[in-house]
């Protein structure tokens, strides 16, 4: 027996960056999802064949064992190793397991694939010890492995992926998460450069610290736009929705954390027709995300294109993590 378990990835509509300091950030599940499958092994090892993301290893007494692609990609997969432990000791079991882990979300592009992954294994492995985990033990456990990749990560990515929707955070009150009464019309836009998130924060604290008087009211301005956005959100007021992603991008911008890239995607995809586009996550690489009007979005997504991007269109998901319990004969 094994079991299947399924997470979405994300994005951030408003309010990246000012989060780390006050404020809400409004962020939104879309319907591309990581699969992890899971099964018992006889030994205490993790085995996790990621081969559709170039690596494939194990690992024993927590050292990595690549068994294809580059020794440092355990970095990666030791995430999945500490979700899947933390699990077992939870639910007070030793064993080892076998993950097989397929995504279609893009990596370290902000999208929210690790914290997809992540989730996903939490949930494969606790089912497949009969651990009936409730979405917010899976939650708080996956966190402990996505904390091994991002230090000290908000805690939004793996949540939204755990229940899905449109959810609300601000640091120091709990989640709140809503379900969406419609579909919203989005594309994303990918630069398809990596970053780093703990490296852009550190450089806005950087800013922030040099010139506080200046900064910390853009960090205010920010906050204001995910509270004024998360109505137009519920109103699908698209206009409102459109001109506050502009803004955020400004003020994105000022605090350096866009690139021309970005700035590139984000001004073709307003000359074709968004009502409003702007970088998405920690910046300085990755995506960008526009909202149009529908019969705008295939001129967008050509736009995005033609400028050397690549356009991912999505639609937004209620559905969190899943699992499946497959018998040996199904597939
Ligand atoms: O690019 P991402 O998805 O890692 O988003 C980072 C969002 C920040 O506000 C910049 C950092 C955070 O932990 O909230």
């Amino acid at each position: 027996m094994s079991v299947e378990a399924t997470a979405p990835g994300k994005m951030i509509l408003f309010g990246e960056h000012s989060v780390v300091y006050r404020g809400p950030a409004i962020v939104l599940a879309i319907d591309r999802r990581a699969r992890v499958v899971a099964s018992k092994r006889e030994d205490k090892r993790v085995y996790i064949d990621a081969e559709d993301l170039g690596f494939s290893g194990y690992f024993e007494e927590n050292e990595y064992y690549a068994l294809s692609g580059k020794a440092w990609r355990g970095r990666n997969l030791s995430a999945l190793n500490v979700a899947s432990k933390k699990v077992m000791e939870h639910l007070g079991v030793e064993g080892g397991v076998n993950l097989v882990v397929r995504s279609m979300i893009p990596m370290a592009v902000g999208l929210g694939s690790s914290a997809a992954v992540c989730v996903a294994t939490t949930a494969a492995v606790g089912e497949l010890f009969n651990g009936n985990l409730t979405k917010k033990e899976i939650a708080e456990l996956s966190f402990e492995g996505e904390k091994i990749i991002h230090g000290t990560p908000s805690g939004v990515d793996n949540n939204v992926a755990t229940f899905g929707g449109i959810m609300k955070y601000e640091r120091g009150q709990p989640f709140e998460s809503f379900k969406l009464e419609q579909q919203l019309p989005f594309v994303i836009g990918n630069t398809r450069r990596k970053r780093s998130t703990k490296n852009l924060v550190d450089e806005v604290r950087f800013l922030k610290e040099k010139n506080p008087e200046i900064v910390d009211g853009i960090i205010d301005s920010i906050g204001k736009i995910s509270k004024i956005g998360l109505d137009a959100l519920f109103k699908r007021n698209l206009e409102k929705i459109g001109d506050l992603m502009n803004i955020n991008h400004g003020l994105l911008s000022a605090l350096g954390v866009s690139t021309p890239e970005l700035d590139e995607l984000v001004y073709a995809a307003r000359r074709e027709g968004a009502l409003g586009a702007k970088l998405t996550g920690a910046g300085g690489g990755g995506c960008m995300i526009a909202i149009a009007k529908d019969e705008n979005l295939s001129k967008i997504e050509k736009g995005i294109m033609r400028n050397k991007g690549q356009s991912i269109r999505v639609n937004l998901s209620d559905e969190g993590v899943t699992t499946r319990r497959i018998n040996s004969g199904d597939s």
